[in-house]
This record gives C-alpha cells, structure tokens and sequence, in this order.
C-alpha cells in the first residue's frame, strides 16, 4: 500500500503524452476540499500537445522529457519526482513504457488508467480488438504498476456497453468520459485511510 500519514496533502506527478482529458479529471478533483492530493508535477514526453498546454495554464510545473534514451529520459524524471517531493505518481494516458528499474524504484506508487477491462485486452487498440472480438463489454481499469504491462492490482473497474452501432472511435469517446470520472473515484479509494 501507498504509505503516507500524518500529512494534509499528498504531492502528486502526473504523466501524460497527449491530449489530457485524465489529467484534467484529476485536477479538478484534486481541488476539492476532501481531496488529498496535490497536482505538482506534469510530466510529458511530448512537446506542444494539449495537455500539456493546458497544465502550463493552470501553473503547475510542467517537464517535457525527451525520450530517445529511456534510461537517461527516467533518470532526468526521477531528478523532477525528487525535487517535487513527489509521493504519487499517476499515469494519464502515458504511452511509454517505464523500466522495471523505475518501477521497483516507486514500487506502490505508480498508478495507471487503462481503456479495457484488465486483464483482457492489454497493450494497444483495447476498443478495436474488443469490437472485432464481438464483446459485449468494454471498459477502463485504473490499477497499480507493476513491472509486467498493465497487470498491477486492480483498484477499480467500470463496464461500457458495445452497441451495434460502434466503431472504435465512437466506443473510445464512451469510455473516456467514463475514465475521467473513475479515476479520480479510484484516487478517493486508495486513499481512504489516510
Ligand atoms: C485514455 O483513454 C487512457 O486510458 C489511455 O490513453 C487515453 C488518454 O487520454 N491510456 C492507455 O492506453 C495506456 N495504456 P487523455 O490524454 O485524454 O487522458
């Protein structure tokens, strides 16, 4: 578990790599009275993209990490988690992959949304391969990382129903409203006790 007691408010880093919808749900929930985190840090691998856009706007520290070489990308992110005092980390829409190195190193802090119902679908094109496989369900995971892709423990789960009529597109958008509304739902679980 996430060990951090006796403090007001939690330092939170959120990783993006494009459009930012998560990190905005996240934001925003982070701003209410009950919530116990602080969004200190943005990270993103890529320049110019709307999230990172709108992170700039709203003041929070935004780093724009260069990831040819994912080891010396992780170790300029784990310089910025450091002097952040960064305690939590949320994974919105990140699409790279961290090191095993990096995820031991914030073993339980390290939190992830994904857009399938774990452990189906892992990996990429969740909602295409859902619809070709005639699924009747797709849905979102938010779940802790772990060194094996997208297979942490689940802290919470919601189902959206495939129609007929959807393509991957259509179902994406579904599911994403749905993803901005559980993952600061699941944020408020795991921190529960503290
Ligand atoms: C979301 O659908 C998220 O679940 C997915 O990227 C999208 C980011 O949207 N993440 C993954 O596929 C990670 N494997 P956002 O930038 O609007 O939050």
């Amino acid at each position: 578990m996430v060990k951090l007691i006796g403090k007001k408010k939690i330092n939170c880093a959120v990783f993006i790599s494009g459009r930012g919808s998560n990190l905005k749900s996240i934001l925003s929930y982070s701003k209410k009275n009950n919530s116990k985190i602080n969004i200190r840090l943005v990270i993103c691998n890529k320049p110019s993209v709307n999230g990172v856009n709108f992170a700039k706007k709203n003041k929070i520290e935004t780093k724009i990490v260069n990831y040819k070489n994912k080891y010396k990308a992780e170790k300029k992110i784990t310089n910025y988690l450091k002097k952040n005092n960064i305690e939590l980390i949320f994974l919105a829409g990140f699409m790279k992959i961290l090191s095993k190195y990096f995820v031991n190193k914030y073993k339980n802090k390290i939190i992830n949304i994904h857009p399938s119902l774990l452990p189906k679908y892992k990996g990429l094109n969740t909602h295409k391969r859902a619809i070709i496989n005639k699924e009747k369900f797709s849905g979102c995971t938010v779940h802790f990382v772990t060194e094996k892709l997208d297979s942490g423990r689940i802290i919470l789960q919601q189902k959206v129903k495939i129609l007929s009529t959807d393509d991957y597109k259509s179902l994406s958008k579904r599911v994403l409203k749905v993803e901005n509304k559980l993952y600061p739902k699941a944020i408020n679980k795991l921190l529960s006790n503290f």
